[in-house]
């Protein structure tokens, strides 16, 4: 038997950020690794949990309906999980195998039971022929990253020469986002919520980050956009996309990732929507879920972008599974510098 620490959903949250011990507990349970396993079954060990911000979303009642499940009270959460298959009886997934999914339970050990919840897993062994660390396939080369090649290459369509302008920059999603513009030779303009991530944004190379907490947002973008915004990435709705809106060219595309300020009690909207008329906007939203098709261009994009040094990647790393709770919390107010990830445990 070893101890099996998982991460609980206790409680749908009163409020927005939801409060470690009453909505998200910690459980000591034990796992027998050497129990006989079933045709079909098979044992992981986690080694990375992603943390995503769309997981507040998923603590709500499961009666109210959205593009993803509602988490199961008394269940572990879920979301991105990059594994290592410890024992098998799955021809599909071998003892070594290294195994992602997007909605892996928060557990340091899983007993798959069948092949229903074996959908939930893919075989991922990338990481060993590109070198790569396993958890980059949890943000950059997982979920996030290709949120952001979708949004990217489908809806935004990047060109040389124009103007691109991402929200929640600093975020997964946004620094990805923003570097396939500079791939693609765009002036790229990214907003975060503090001064280290506008400095990392530039680092990467951002032409121009602003501190969206610090200026007027409109003015901020008329200053650092003088030829104004072809492409608005926008993570963050609410005033965010009102002054992006304003600062958008004739013919202007908004890709509608996501809308982070308006998951919050009282969010402030866009009052200027009128604009997306005079200014014949294209605004389109997507789900990334939507799109696997993709998903093979995606990673060998991404993948070459990123041996090429074209682009960067930075994660936030806390270790041990009971740091989950706070890093999910830390996300939602935005104090993570790059793609938070928890580690549990080593290859
Ligand atoms: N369409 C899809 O299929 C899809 C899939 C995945 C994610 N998404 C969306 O993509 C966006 C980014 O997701 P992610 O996982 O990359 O995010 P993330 O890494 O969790 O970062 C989220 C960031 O948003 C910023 N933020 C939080 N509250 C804000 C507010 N009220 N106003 C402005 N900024 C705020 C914070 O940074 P600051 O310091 O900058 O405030 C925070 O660090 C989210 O809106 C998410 O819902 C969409």
């Amino acid at each position: 038997m070893v101890k099996n620490t998982q991460v609980i959903f206790s409680r749908i949250p009163d409020s927005y950020i939801p409060e470690v011990g009453k909505d998200m507990a910690i459980k000591e349970t034990e796992f027998d690794l050497d129990a006989p396993l079933s045709n079909g079954q098979f044992i992981l060990k986690q080694l990375s949990l992603s943390i995503d911000s769309y997981m507040r979303g998923r603590m709500r009642d499961p009666s109210v309906k959205s593009y993803v499940d509602a988490f199961e009270i008394g269940k572990p959460l879920k979301c991105g999980t990059m594994s290592l298959v410890t024992k098998s009886n799955n021809p599909k997934f071998k003892e070594g195998d290294l195994v992602q999914s997007s909605g892996g339970l928060f557990e340091q050990y899983t007993l798959v039971q069948d092949e229903k919840q074996a959908e939930e897993y893919q075989v991922k062994n990338d990481p060993r022929d590109t070198g790569l660390p396993p958890s980059y396939y949890l943000g950059l080369l997982g979920m996030p990253g290709m949120t952001a090649y979708v949004g990217m290459m489908k809806i935004g369509r990047p060109k040389k020469g124009k103007t691109l302008y991402v929200s929640a920059a600093a975020s997964s999603v946004g620094q990805l986002a923003g570097q396939i513009g500079k791939v693609y030779g765009m002036t790229v303009v990214g907003s975060a919520g503090a001064d280290d991530k506008t400095v990392y944004l530039k680092e990467i190379g951002f032409d121009e980050a602003f501190n969206y907490k610090n200026d007027d947002i409109s003015t901020k973008l008329k200053e650092v956009c003088p030829k104004g915004i072809d492409i608005y990435f926008d993570n963050v709705g609410g005033k965010t996309l009102e002054a992006a809106i304003a600062n958008c060219n004739n013919y202007g595309r908004i890709v509608a990732c996501g809308m982070i300020s308006q998951y919050a009690e009282h969010p402030e909207t866009a009052h200027n929507l009128m604009q997306i008329i005079v200014k014949r906007l294209r605004v389109e939203g997507f789900i990334v879920s939507d799109e696997a098709d993709m998903k093979e261009q995606f990673r060998k994009d991404v993948t070459q972008w990123l041996l090429d040094g074209k682009i960067n990647y930075k994660e936030s790393v806390a270790e041990g599974i009971e740091k989950a709770p706070e890093a999910l919390i830390d996300v939602l107010q935005g104090k993570n510098l790059g793609k938070q990830i928890i580690k549990v445990a080593d290859e």
